[in-house]
């Protein structure tokens, strides 16, 4: 396994924050810092935000993603947004599964799957994230979780597409918390998933995907996380609303 045939990413969730005047103001102060970055480097914002950093970004390295779509073409589903939607737009990545949505939205393994299958369809990039909660690390059954997660979420899923999905290892305890994983941790993790994609696809494919970590990356743990084998990159939430905390660790992931 070599790290160094892998594309890094660090990508930013904005979560449900940044008015479209806020979103203005941190694009514009991120473009600069991150400019020379030697890795992708994305932003996922609001879908009240989408135009307004598609338009920033125009001609810049940063792309730009949605936080959730839904599975379906289109239909009556109030208040949900289809991949197609986020496509027409020139949005290229879409994040399905996230902890925040599992947990308070009713997302299951299931419908996560019928999502990336809809993002896929779409033409999307995906960040598919996976992880496990506190009491099931201490239960000891962080693997069993984060088996099961990815491969429900890849079923359907054929090794060509596999190219256009990132995964996100994110143990929800970390999430938020201030209480990262230790570089160590992430990097067994990581490398465990990663172990379970090339049972499902051969090693060379998983030999090629990116595997992210988050929860609780930061401009001070990053360049150690980042180090590791089997860490390709960040999905960051609260240090991707400060410009500078950002471009730190996009730096860290440039080196
Ligand atoms: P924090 O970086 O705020 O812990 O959030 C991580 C995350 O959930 C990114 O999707």
């Amino acid at each position: 396994m070599n790290k160094a045939v892998r594309n890094a990413v660090i990508a930013g969730n904005w979560k449900m924050n940044k008015t479209r005047p806020e979103a203005k103001a941190l694009i514009e102060e991120l473009k600069p810092l991150v400019k020379d970055a030697d890795c992708g480097v994305v932003i996922c914002v609001p879908y009240t935000n989408l135009e307004t950093a598609l338009e920033l970004t125009k001609g810049s390295n940063i792309k730009v993603g949605a936080e959730n779509c839904h599975w379906a073409k289109s239909g009556a589903f109030t208040g949900e947004i289809s991949a197609d939607m986020l496509a027409e737009m020139g949005v290229e990545y879409v994040v399905i599964g996230h902890s925040e949505r599992r947990q308070y939205f009713g997302e299951t393994d299931v419908t996560v799957n019928k999502r990336v299958r809809a993002a896929l369809d779409a033409g999307l990039k995906v960040i598919l994230c996976v992880g496990e909660l506190l009491e099931q690390r201490e239960q000891g059954i962080t693997e069993e979780i984060c088996a099961m997660q990815t491969k429900v979420a890849l079923l359907g899923v054929s090794e060509d597409e596999l190219k256009n999905i990132i995964i996100a290892y994110e143990p929800v305890w970390a999430i938020g918390t201030g209480k990262t994983a230790t570089a160590d941790q992430a990097n067994e993790v990581n490398g465990y998933i990663r172990s379970v994609v090339a049972k499902l696809y051969g090693e060379k494919a998983a030999e090629a995907l990116t595997i992210q970590y988050g929860g609780s990356m930061n401009a001070g743990n990053a360049e150690e996380l980042l180090s590791k084998e089997h860490v390709d990159g960040g999905l960051i939430g609260g240090a991707s609303l400060k410009a500078p905390d950002f471009a730190t660790i996009v730096a860290a992931a440039s080196k």
